[in-house]
């Protein structure tokens, strides 16, 4: 480890608070907290034992307040706000940590973007999944060839338990399924041409806020023929489960099939023959004390990993992995799919260009967004 960074930290709820004591038992300082909510601060001071550290309730103030003594922000407040909270530690020159999804507007995703442009030394976004050890020794694997081309990816995300109460989402298609739209464009390589979706509300299903469904299913396909399918839901009743399994030409990958919670991540590569490859190998989730939000055993090592390749990212001044132009991407995937579920699985065409305003007028033309500025 280099120099010690000095932190804040604006949203501090679940994974606010989780992510603070990442960084601070990897050696960091926690130095300003802030949040919208008053009430979400104090616990948060009391909770992280950070009562003397100074707070905040507006991000520009606290950008303003700071610039010059942080080296870096984490932003993990609700979703709706990323975008706006973000924008001015960005200005300030700041580099941000900034948590899933960008927002949950696409005109405002493509309108932040426009802002901040396309270089990717301003942000890192919490997509954990691309530093997961199991996940990316995965991709090495599909890299080299062993399972032959792809045919199908099939990505599963289900958590065990509702949202908190504090918890506000426009749908567990945008807020969950950012994370596998972002795993499936980044294991295949392409973006899909069509997406069409479901949502469903299951039984037994008792949450604290209306998601307007607690089951998603989104298909799509991809120009080079891959057919692919993220299954999304808040009802594993025996654990959260994260497993991705994939279909090649000469055999499969199956990636964290469930095997308790917590418990090992087996990535398994079947071959033609039906045995299983000696490259397969197994990982560990982390085993935790006390009480923590359900996804810590499983994603604790990836969450930790993106903090340090963050600080190292900051130090070299080399681009961030996973920035504003990847989450657009899976933003526009997912904004597809949750109008395909609003339409009765409705199929949405979808194209994607480097150019933001080739981009948005495709987007446009594919019905994800007004010409004008209502959503
Ligand atoms: N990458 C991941 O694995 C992951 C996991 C969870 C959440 N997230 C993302 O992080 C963001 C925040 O999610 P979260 O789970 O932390 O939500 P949360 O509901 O716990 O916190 C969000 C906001 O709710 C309010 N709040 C929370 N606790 C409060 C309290 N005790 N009193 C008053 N207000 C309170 C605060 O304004 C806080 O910023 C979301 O955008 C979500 O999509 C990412």
């Amino acid at each position: 480890m280099s120099r010690t960074f000095n932190y804040g930290v604006y949203g501090v709820g679940r994974i606010g608070k989780v992510h603070a004591a990442i960084v601070r038992e990897q050696g960091h300082r926690i130095v300003a907290i802030g949040d919208d909510a008053h009430d979400a601060v104090v616990v948060a001071q009391e909770e992280l034992n950070a009562r003397d550290v100074r707070t905040f309730n507006d991000p520009t103030e606290m950008a303003r307040a700071l610039v010059g003594e942080i080296d870096a922000m984490i932003i993990a407040s609700h979703t709706r706000d990323h975008a706006r909270h973000t924008l001015p530690f960005v200005k300030a020159q700041i580099p941000v940590y900034l948590e899933k999804p960008l927002t949950d507007d696409l005109r405002e995703a493509f309108e932040f973007v426009e802002t901040i442009g396309r270089d990717p030394h301003q942000l890192q976004i919490g997509l954990q999944r691309r530093y997961d050890p199991a996940l990316l020794y995965t991709k090495t694997l599909l890299e080299s060839g062993v399972i032959g081309e792809i045919r199908e990816i099939r990505s599963v995300l289900r958590d065990q338990f509702p949202p908190p109460p504090t918890y506000r989402s426009r749908g567990l298609i945008i807020d969950m399924g950012i994370h596998v739209a972002d795993e499936a464009i980044f294991f295949l390589g392409e973006f899909p041409n069509q997406v069409w979706a479901s949502v469903h509300q299951t039984k037994g299903y008792n949450s604290p806020i209306d998601e307007g469904g607690d089951t998603a299913f989104v298909s799509f396909t991809t120009p080079s023929n891959v057919v692919g399918r993220l299954d999304l839901s808040r009802t594993h009743s025996s654990g959260y489960n994260n497993e991705t399994y994939i279909i090649g030409t000469r055999g499969t990958i199956h990636t964290g099939r469930f095997a308790g919670y917590p418990g090992p991540i087996h990535v398994e590569i079947w071959q033609a023959d039906g045995t299983k490859h000696p490259a397969s190998k197994t990982f560990e989730m982390s085993y935790l004390q006390g009480s923590y939000p359900e996804f810590l055993p499983r994603f604790n090592i990836a969450y930790r990993r993106a903090h340090q390749q963050f600080r190292e990212d900051v130090e070299s001044g080399a681009p961030f992995a996973v920035t504003q132009n990847e989450v657009l991407d899976a933003q526009v995937f997912v904004e597809a799919a949750y109008r395909s579920a609003q339409q009765n699985g409705a199929r949405y065409h979808l194209q994607r260009f480097d150019d933001l305003q080739e981009y948005k007028a495709a987007c446009i033309a594919n019905g994800l967004l007004s010409a004008t500025s209502t959503k």
